[in-house]
């Protein structure tokens, strides 16, 4: 057995790959995650322009790296390099989780860690999606609302945007507004919708009634100085209860600290992360992820950096 701490000739590995990549938290998360299951992995981070994936995809799968994730700007080219789409991946296209697979004696496909494979074998990418659903669960466990029958208003519609969008119809809420500074990728993000979720209710614009939740998916918020995410003339925050920023760095951003002035219970982006990540490492493992250790290291890992 190789000391938990040592990489050795029987370490494994998995990474995140994106563009830029420098400020991830995924690293600290995984490893810490990978360390509390007694796994002899690592996670490492490659910063891989947008032309890089294939060749990279690849290499990662001759080498019999156990997964990789997918972060800006891969998610949706990555649907078409993939050997295998995951229902998830189809559903919300795009592919943040890619777990390699080889055949086992009997021809089942199995995770690489599981076979012993051959010179020449053929290693598939097998993509998943674990980010629509991380956002779920961290509103129906952080802010104790579930999606089913709420009134939202998305503040966003670029590629988070639209995704919170799809995944917020898919859970039946009974209104989603879309506001978004260039009206046109509202109106196109309710389209889709409509096509998509027929009988799910979205309109674009501010809400003319109170809301459950509102979400920030607009990139607002990350950077000091930034105002906030909507006009709070045309939508005060004292008409909604709980407000999710998708951002978390800095921690509490301008609209979490407004939003608690004004009562609402108010979260950061965290979870979302959080969520994605432990999906990620259980369809890697088999296991069940420890979501309280890889908490921690995320947050010690913000904390480090702010
Ligand atoms: P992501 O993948 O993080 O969603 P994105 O697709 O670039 O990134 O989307 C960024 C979102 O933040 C968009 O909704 C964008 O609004 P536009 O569609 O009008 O560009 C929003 N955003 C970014 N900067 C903004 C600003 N200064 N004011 C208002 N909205 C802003």
């Amino acid at each position: 057995m190789q000391p938990r701490d040592t990489i050795g000739a029987g370490t494994r590995y998995c990474a995140v790959y994106g563009h830029p990549v420098r400020h991830s938290a995924s690293p600290a998360m995984h490893n810490a995650g990978m360390r509390a299951l007694g796994l002899d992995w690592r996670y490492l981070a490659f910063d891989l322009p947008p032309g890089d994936l294939k060749p990279a995809l690849a290499g990662a799968a001759a080498m019999r790296f156990i997964g990789v994730n997918l972060t800006v700007p891969h998610k949706l080219m990555a649907v078409e390099l993939m050997d295998e789409l995951d229902e998830s991946a189809r559903t919300w296209g795009a592919v943040n989780t890619v777990r390699f697979e080889a055949r086992d004696e009997s021809g089942a496909w199995k995770p690489v860690a599981e076979v012993a494979t051959r010179e020449g074998q053929k290693v598939r990418a097998h993509g998943f999606n674990t980010d629509a659903d991380a956002l779920a669960r961290a509103i129906e466990e952080e802010l104790g609302l579930p999606l089913e029958g709420a009134k939202v208003m998305l503040a966003g519609a670029g590629g988070a945007g639209r995704a919170a969008a799809l995944r917020l119809a898919a859970a039946k809420a009974e209104c989603v507004w879309l506001v978004n500074r260039t009206a046109s990728k509202a109106a196109a993000v309710q389209a889709e919708i409509e096509q998509r979720f027929p009988g799910a209710r979205t309109v674009t614009g501010y809400p003319d009634t109170n809301v459950d939740l509102i979400i920030n998916a607009t990139s607002l918020g990350l950077k000091s100085g930034d105002p906030l995410p909507w006009d709070m003339e045309k939508y005060p925050l004292r008409r909604t209860a709980k407000v999710y920023d998708m951002v978390y760095r800095p921690a509490e951003s301008g609209l979490i600290r407004a939003a608690r002035r004004e009562g609402c219970k108010a979260v950061n982006g965290l979870g979302m992360l959080l969520y994605q990540g432990a999906k990620a490492l259980e369809i890697w493992s088999g296991r069940t992820a420890p979501v309280k250790v890889m908490r921690r290291a995320l947050e010690d890992f913000i904390r480090s950096v702010e």
